[in-house]
């Protein structure tokens, strides 16, 4: 058993609960029994999740960010330590994207999109480990994405940061292995969430994705908690989509065989 049982004094620190993936992993998670931290931009939606979850006799805080910010990343390192709180659960799951070529990119926008993605999970991983590895226990689970296995046409930044996000989070797993504190990448293929209207996917793009490939959050965060209780090092959730990572994989491997030096 790898994920920490619920206790009074430790939560469940999950980033992006306002919305999809987040936000069920907050309910998964929840209905354990662990109490939740939860942190987002969108104060109102947080409120809500969290009066759903109180239902669930679960406690709950709520924290403010934009996990862009660095200033808003330490202010939410202080307002848990002034909880008392001990993150035993850490969950990096905000996220976004945009869909356009990278040279006609909005470069700030990239640039936002690129800390959140990337830097904000190294920050967030870099702040709470050292408590987990202190207390001997704890769990991380870095949500990266089937985007992490190859090139995307018109999501070049995006695709590039899961790619991060997979070989950081493999790492720093590879770094634990002496210590009770597993680390978890979480690799989904297409969700059912706010996710692909907010990153200016048009409604033709989103029909053209075959069925078999789509998942819930529900169902992905299920996996997810599966994943996070056996330890495990990667979670692709649905057969079509480990398909789709492996022969992506496979096209590296003939890139690397056909890139033969003298
Ligand atoms: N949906 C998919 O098809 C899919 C597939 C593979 C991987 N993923 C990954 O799964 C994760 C969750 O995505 P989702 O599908 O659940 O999308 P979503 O419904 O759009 O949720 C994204 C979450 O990230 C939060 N967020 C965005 N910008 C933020 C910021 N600057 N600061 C703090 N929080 C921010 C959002 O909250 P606020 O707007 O309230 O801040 C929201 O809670 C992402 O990392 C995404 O890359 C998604």
């Amino acid at each position: 058993m790898s994920l920490p049982p619920p206790s009074p004094r430790g939560t469940a620190l999950i980033t992006g609960a306002s919305s999809g993936i987040g936000a069920a992993m907050a309910r998964a998670l929840a209905s354990r029994g662990y109490g939740t931290t939860l942190v987002a931009r969108d104060v109102n939606r947080l409120r809500r999740l969290a009066d759903e979850l109180r239902t669930y006799g679960a406690r709950v805080e709520i924290v403010e960010a934009d996990l862009t910010s660095r200033t808003d990343r330490a202010e939410l390192q202080a307002c848990v330590k002034r909880t008392g709180l001990a993150v035993d659960i850490l969950v990096n799951g905000a996220g976004a994207a945009t869909r356009g070529s990278i040279a006609e990119c909005d470069l700030d926008v990239e640039l936002r999109h690129m800390e959140l993605n990337m830097i904000s999970v190294v920050d967030l991983c870099r702040t709470f480990v050292d408590g987990m590895i202190a207390r001997n226990s704890g769990a991380i689970l870095n949500i990266a994405s089937t985007a992490a296995f190859k090139p995307m046409d018109r999501q070049g930044t995006y695709a590039a940061s899961k790619a991060f996000v997979l070989s950081f989070t493999r790492t720093l797993r590879h770094e634990l292995q002496d210590t009770p504190v597993t680390v978890t990448a979480l690799c989904p293929g297409p969700v059912a969430t706010d996710f692909d209207r907010r990153a200016g996917f048009a409604a033709e793009e989103i029909a053209a994705i075959p069925s078999v490939m789509w998942k819930s959050a529900d169902d992905v965060a299920a996996v997810a908690v599966d994943a996070l209780e056996r330890g495990a090092e990667l979670c692709i959730p649905g057969r079509a989509n480990v398909a789709d990572a492996t022969m992506s994989l496979l096209k590296t491997k003939q890139l690397a065989s056909q890139a033969v030096s003298r």
